[in-house]
């Protein structure tokens, strides 16, 4: 049974290592500014060019005051910019920026490792995570260990010397189930091993991983952090020395993320703060109002499953997010029909947009996989997945009644 809780905690995050020495909202809304010396124009430009001069050495024209560049693929001041406003947020030295989170995903894991090393993962991942891990790579040599979720707080009986890289998302896709990043952290680092998470959930506002010890933080920048559903984007970040080690594969793999895209992304920032306070409130409000429905199985929301969840939820995250998911009655059929009841909730798979939106992981993130091995992950036919968006709550909670009146 899911307790009643309070308001949700306090939206700003720990400070992680390098955190920005000004409020969050105030980091959010500055922290890409750089003065533009031709026009002045408050907004920064978007550099939306592939290529730059040489400096200095061809020309007679003055060199560039700020950093050289030499090709978008490499670098563009736009992806820079927005690039550093992430790796403030997340407490990081560094960061960048991709065009994909599955693009800034593959960039870590591919420079991460080689040949005969092993990989300890959550067996709990976004689909094409799990599905990159399982089938891609043990095609280059790397051997991959599964945690359960059941066993997650076992985690170091998983690593082994060999353990070059541990991935973790919490919390899950779509179960939505937290996972103690401290034990992880300690589990990774007792064999030397990199810690790698996947904060696309949670976003730096509500979880800042690298302050509990991971190594390296990566988004689908698509959901919460650009936030408009409009963008595709991704981003990764740690420390200076470790994103210079991701630098060369992020280069040559190319998922570069274009500047109209940086732009968009910078731009859908400056309200991240605002955003994921109502994010917060929204998936709270509906995953209480849910819970007691005759027609709901059963309510998934960071730390409803057990007092245990509650804790790490308690200890490491200061929101719970806007993501709720349901099993309804009737298994697929019941969530077929709950679809179609939905007015305002689009139909539709993504999430971290403004607005809301549902889809059946069996049918989207999670089609990949087997029957069995969703059976195994605790992913239902019946199971609706929610991003609830910014909408005001008691029109929310009026739509999905409605749906679930025609289950
Ligand atoms: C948790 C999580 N990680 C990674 C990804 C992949 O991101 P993208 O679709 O931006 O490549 C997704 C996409 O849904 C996701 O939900």
């Amino acid at each position: 049974m899911m307790r009643r809780r309070g308001r949700a905690g306090a939206t700003t995050p720990r400070p992680g290592r390098n955190a920005p020495t000004r409020g969050i909202d105030t980091w959010l809304v500055h922290g890409a500014e750089a003065r533009d010396l031709n026009a002045g124009s408050v907004v920064p430009p978007i550099y939306q060019t592939t290529t730059f001069h040489y400096p200095g050495q061809y020309s007679e024209a003055a060199p560039p005051r700020g950093k050289v560049h030499l090709y978008t693929r490499l670098e563009n001041p736009t992806t820079t910019q927005v690039a550093r406003v992430v790796a403030g947020l997340e407490g990081a030295e560094a960061a960048r920026v991709y065009a994909s989170g599955m693009g800034a995903l593959s960039a870590a894991i591919f420079s991460s490792l080689r040949q005969g090393d092993e990989v300890v993962a959550l067996d709990e991942l976004y689909g094409n995570t799990l599905t990159l891990l399982r089938d891609d790579l043990p095609r280059f040599g790397v051997r991959l260990h599964w945690v359960p979720g059941q066993d997650s707080s076992r985690v170091e009986e998983f690593v082994t010397p060999r353990t070059r890289l541990v991935v973790l998302e919490s919390p899950t896709n779509p179960t939505l189930e937290v996972h103690d990043l401290r034990t992880w952290a300690k589990a990774a680092h007792s064999v030397g091993a990199l810690f790698l998470v996947d904060n696309t959930f949670a976003t730096p506002v509500n979880q800042t991983p690298l302050s509990w010890g991971a190594d390296l933080v990566m988004h689908s920048a698509t959901k919460y952090l650009a936030g408009h559903s409009d963008v595709m984007a991704g981003a990764l970040a740690g420390s200076r020395p470790r994103m210079e080690g991701v630098r060369h594969l992020s280069e040559t793999l190319g998922a570069t993320l274009d500047p109209l895209g940086a732009f968009l992304l910078a731009r859908g920032l400056k309200t991240l703060g605002l955003r994921m306070r109502r994010h917060n409130e929204n998936g709270r409000a509906v995953a209480e109002d849910l819970e007691d429905h005759p027609k709901v199985l059963r309510v998934h929301y960071p730390g409803s499953r057990s007092a245990t969840q509650e804790a790490i939820c308690r200890r490491q995250m200061k929101g719970r997010g806007g993501m709720v998911s349901v099993v309804v009655r009737g298994g697929l059929n019941g969530a077929h029909r709950f679809m179609r009841g939905l007015g305002l909730v689009h139909r539709a798979s993504s999430l971290g947009g403004v607005e809301s939106l549902a889809s059946l992981p069996v049918e989207t993130s999670h089609r990949q996989l087997s029957p069995e091995d969703r059976r195994a992950r605790g992913i239902d036919d019946g199971m609706v997945r929610i991003s609830l968006g910014i909408e005001d709550p008691a029109d929310l909670i009026t739509d999905l009644r409605h749906a679930l009146g025609s289950v």
